[in-house]
């Protein structure tokens, strides 16, 4: 293929790429933002491979076929709630990749000379930090997501120190390696420094800001991919790396606004967090258990009524039961409503796409700030699976959800917990909520509680 034909079908890409992010902003547009973004991959792949620059397709192929066959069974088996820890494995692939591609850059470069050197090597050094950086900090975030690490911030002594430390270090590799004092050593020294400091900044970060991390970590592996763009000459990784990384800074920012969290902080790995407190699982009181046949008595008397989804009606797969029950209430003219937290489930927009897929109509989906001043005008509020994201505690100082918005639904008149046990949500803070007057738990699986409710109605 020629040159000519590959920039045009890189512009292409590129375009797609962007008309992909666009579509992606809203649930309507979504599925054609994710087609556009599968031709313009299609293009890009196909006119690299096409170039007179690469060979050993055979090589290319075996791994592109493996690789894919991976990919496909992997999509194919995640279950929804499984999807953050998915995505951050992915970020973890990107980063080691640009690693790779790092040293491979330095070792197989065919020797430059005055500022073309200093500036390759600049870029095969950041290409390697910042790969390592994403490597080790995506391990670390797929770790707690999936629950194969503990979830609560590590507070290593002097942790601020610590990473004030790796950065100068790193800064001082990086001169010694431009300027040659240093050359294949200071690229190892530093890539074990970068390593070490991805995974204490995300450890170091607490269950209920991992949103954040991982639109964080999305955004690094999009720098890292730019990174290597910039080692490869090829300006269609540069474009999507650059893509990908502003998007991912643009959503963590959203995203911290929405948690009332400092972005500083959560990107200096949880820097001037303080957390006194970590109630876990100690009960704060006595709760009141329910029945169905109750909850459905207090639904047909109830003329307001907000729905609170969570995590639980993901695990649970509540959406279609709940979806059900939503419309027989609305048949028997009562005012039905969903209030969704930015951060409830675990994906940014879970809630809604699976209130999407049962078919809930999107115009009783209110966001949280659409809807927290009406709670106190709605007789019962069912808090379907939902946990941090409803927990008073986040109003007072000293948890690791302390100044996080939350959904007031302890202002309405009853509240309906649906839960299975008393545990803490997944940030680890138990909730006053479920000790208050009006508060009542319906224990259980919600998917077998909605069920219930519904034959009681
Ligand atoms: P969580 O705080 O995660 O609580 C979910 C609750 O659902 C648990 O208390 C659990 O209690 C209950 N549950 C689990 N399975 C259930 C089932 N089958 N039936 C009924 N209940 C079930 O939920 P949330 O309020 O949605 O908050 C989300 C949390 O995840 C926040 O801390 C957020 O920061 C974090 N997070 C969010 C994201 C994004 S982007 N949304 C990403 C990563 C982390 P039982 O075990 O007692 O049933």
């Amino acid at each position: 293929m020629s040159q000519g034909l590959i920039t045009a079908a890189y512009i292409i890409a590129a375009i797609l790429f962007i008309a992909s992010l666009s579509g992606l902003s809203s649930q309507e547009s979504a599925k054609r933002g994710n087609y556009f973004g599968i031709i313009g991959m299609i293009i890009a792949i196909v006119a690299t491979i096409a170039s007179s620059q690469v060979s050993g397709l055979g090589y290319i192929t075996i791994a592109m076929a493996v690789g894919a066959g991976i990919g496909v069974r992997l999509a194919l088996k995640v279950e929804m709630t499984s999807m953050p820890e998915l995505i951050a494995i992915l970020h973890s692939f990107v980063g080691l990749a640009a690693a790779f591609i790092g040293f491979n850059s330095f070792l197989g470069h065919a020797p430059l000379i005055g500022s073309e050197q200093v500036i390759h090597n600049v870029e095969v050094f950041l290409g390697i930090f910042i790969g390592a950086v994403t490597f080790t900090g995506s391990l670390v975030a797929f770790g707690k997501l999936s629950g194969k690490i503990n979830s609560s911030p590590l507070s290593l002594p002097g942790k601020n120190w610590i990473n004030i430390a790796a950065v100068a270090s790193s800064a001082y590799l990086l001169v010694s390696f431009v300027t040659g004092d240093l050359g294949l050593a200071a690229l190892i020294i530093m890539t074990v420094i970068a390593l070490a400091f991805g995974w204490h900044l995300v450890a170091s970060i607490g269950g209920a800001d991992m949103p954040v991390v991982v639109s964080m970590l999305n955004s690094y592996s999009g720098w890292a991919a730019a990174a290597t763009g910039f080692m490869l000459s090829n300006d269609l990784l540069i474009i999507t790396g650059a893509l990908v990384g502003s998007s991912g800074a643009i959503l963590s920012y959203i995203m911290c606004r929405a948690m009332n969290r400092s972005f500083a902080s959560v990107i200096l790995g949880g820097f001037g967090n303080e957390i006194t407190t970590n109630s876990g699982d100690e009960e704060q009181g006595e709760h009141f258990a329910t029945s169905s046949q109750e909850v459905a008595d207090a639904l047909n008397a109830a003329k307001n009524v907000i729905i609170v989804p969570g995590y639980g009606m993901a695990v649970a797969q509540a959406q279609y039961p709940v979806a059900e029950l939503t419309k027989r209430l609305r048949a028997k003219g009562k005012n039905v409503r969903f209030g969704i937290h930015p951060v409830a489930g675990r994906l940014p927009g879970h809630m809604n796409v699976l209130l999407a897929e049962a078919k809930v109509p999107y115009d009783i989906v209110l966001e949280m700030d659409e809807i927290n001043d009406d709670f106190t005008k709605t007789d019962v509020v069912l808090v379907i699976g939902a946990n941090d994201t409803v927990n008073p505690a986040a109003n007072e100082p000293g948890t690791p959800i302390s100044g996080m918005p939350v959904l007031h639904v302890w202002e309405a008149e009853k509240v309906v917990v649906f839960k299975r046990s008393m545990a803490s949500g997944y940030a680890g803070v138990q909730n006053p909520l479920f000790f208050k007057e009006n508060s009542e738990m319906l224990f259980g699986d919600a998917k077998a509680s909605v069920d219930a409710i519904l034959q009681s109605l």
